[in-house]
């Protein structure tokens, strides 16, 4: 089969495209990317020369180069992982959120439609469901809590479930959904918290918690969405959306915290900075459905997701190290400079 993994340089699709082309070599994998600021080559450099695995600079909001990719490759199934995704970013600055993951997302879409797949599979978040209250332990996002979100990212993503849902009623397009929840491990560029955390601490930099580190996300090892990603376009059925999520929920204090104590520095690292406008409090998704359709259940641990994360990122200095000596270096300006 031919497979598509659009965002593929950067992390889940590049640890989706690992995952893949190890897998199924009889299956090929055609990475598409941009190449945006958070897309990065280095990220594919042990699979670049793999027979199974092709990469294709463009844009997915790009209909021509999109369409001749289709025309060219007649792909059997696409993953669309490209987007836009960071939330702070997108309180900064929304326009190009909506460019890439709403435009991109019905470019995919057409393309699908015009020349045929055999499912056409949108990667999206449990952002999409807004937050939840924190002294509400017992509540959880199942596939049927209502959308309801909060920042120009999750509208974004929203918008874009929205039309692979018109799409497959409409037209009857094969295809699926999934709702994961925050995801960590390798490749994970800077700006995110726990690369942020290890890369900051390494350089003897301050840990900027926002408002009070109550907030709490539901913390997923990478390779554990790649699993539930793969079992969904194979066994899952079309039309249908599957939450992902380990309930493994976190404050952002004690992710911190446990990150601070792998690399043996002290708490006083932390610096409490101003909240994130809009902040979504609590992420928890309930996991029943994809256990019980798809037998998914997580396979890595936070204890040892964490320590695997942790040491990815000490043995693997030049390719962080080379994303926060660049423009990134004006992007923590502007956003940490005054806080
Ligand atoms: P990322 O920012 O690390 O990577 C996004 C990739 O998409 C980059 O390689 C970038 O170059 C590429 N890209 C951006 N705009 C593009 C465009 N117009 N055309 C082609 N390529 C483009 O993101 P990620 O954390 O790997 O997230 C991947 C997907 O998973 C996103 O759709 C995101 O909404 C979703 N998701 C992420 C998380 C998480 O915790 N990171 C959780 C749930 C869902
Ligand atoms: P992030 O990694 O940006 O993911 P998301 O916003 O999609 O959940 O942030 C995770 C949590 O950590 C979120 O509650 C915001 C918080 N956070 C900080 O406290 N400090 C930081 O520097 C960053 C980047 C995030």
């Amino acid at each position: 089969m031919n497979i598509i993994v659009t965002g593929g340089a950067g992390f889940i699709g590049g640890n989706f495209c690992h995952y893949m082309t190890e897998k199924y070599p009889e299956d090929t994998i055609l990475c598409i990317d941009k190449l945006t600021y958070a897309g990065n080559m280095e990220t594919l450099a042990l699979i670049m020369d793999k027979p199974n695995f092709k990469f294709f600079q463009a844009d997915i909001a790009d209909r021509e180069s999109i369409n001749k990719i289709f025309e060219e490759e007649k792909p059997d199934i696409v993953v669309n992982f490209a987007a836009e995704s960071h939330v702070d970013r997108s309180i900064t600055d929304p326009e190009v959120f909506l460019r890439t993951n709403i435009i991109g997302t019905s470019v995919m879409l057409d393309a699908c439609r015009a020349y045929g797949i055999k499912r056409y599979h949108q990667v999206s978040t449990d952002e999409v469901y807004g937050d939840l209250p924190l002294d509400r332990p017992d509540l959880f996002f199942t596939e049927e809590t209502p959308i309801h979100t909060s920042s120009p990212y999750s509208a974004s993503k929203a918008a874009a479930d929205l039309l692979v849902q018109a799409y497959a009623r409409t037209y009857h397009l094969p295809c699926t959904i999934s709702r994961c929840s925050n995801n960590y491990g390798p490749y994970q560029f800077p700006e995110k918290l726990i690369p942020l955390i290890i890369s900051n601490v390494l350089n003897d930099k301050k840990v900027p918690v926002y408002g009070n580190g109550e907030n709490v996300r539901d913390w997923l090892y990478v390779d554990d969405h790649c699993i539930a990603i793969d079992l969904i376009i194979r066994k899952g059925t079309v039309g249908e959306v599957y939450n992902i999520g380990g309930h493994n929920e976190k404050t952002n204090l004690e992710v911190v915290k446990t990150v601070l104590a792998k690399l043996g520095k002290s708490e006083e690292l932390i610096s409490y900075v101003a909240d994130r406008l809009g902040h979504d409090r609590r992420y928890a998704i309930d996991p029943t459905k994809i256990h019980k359709e798809l037998g998914w259940l997580p396979t890595t641990t936070f204890e040892t997701g964490i320590q695997k994360t942790v040491d990815w990122y000490l043995n693997n200095r030049t390719w962080w190290e080379n994303i926060i000596s660049g423009e990134y270096i004006d992007y923590y300006e502007k956003m940490y400079g005054n806080r």
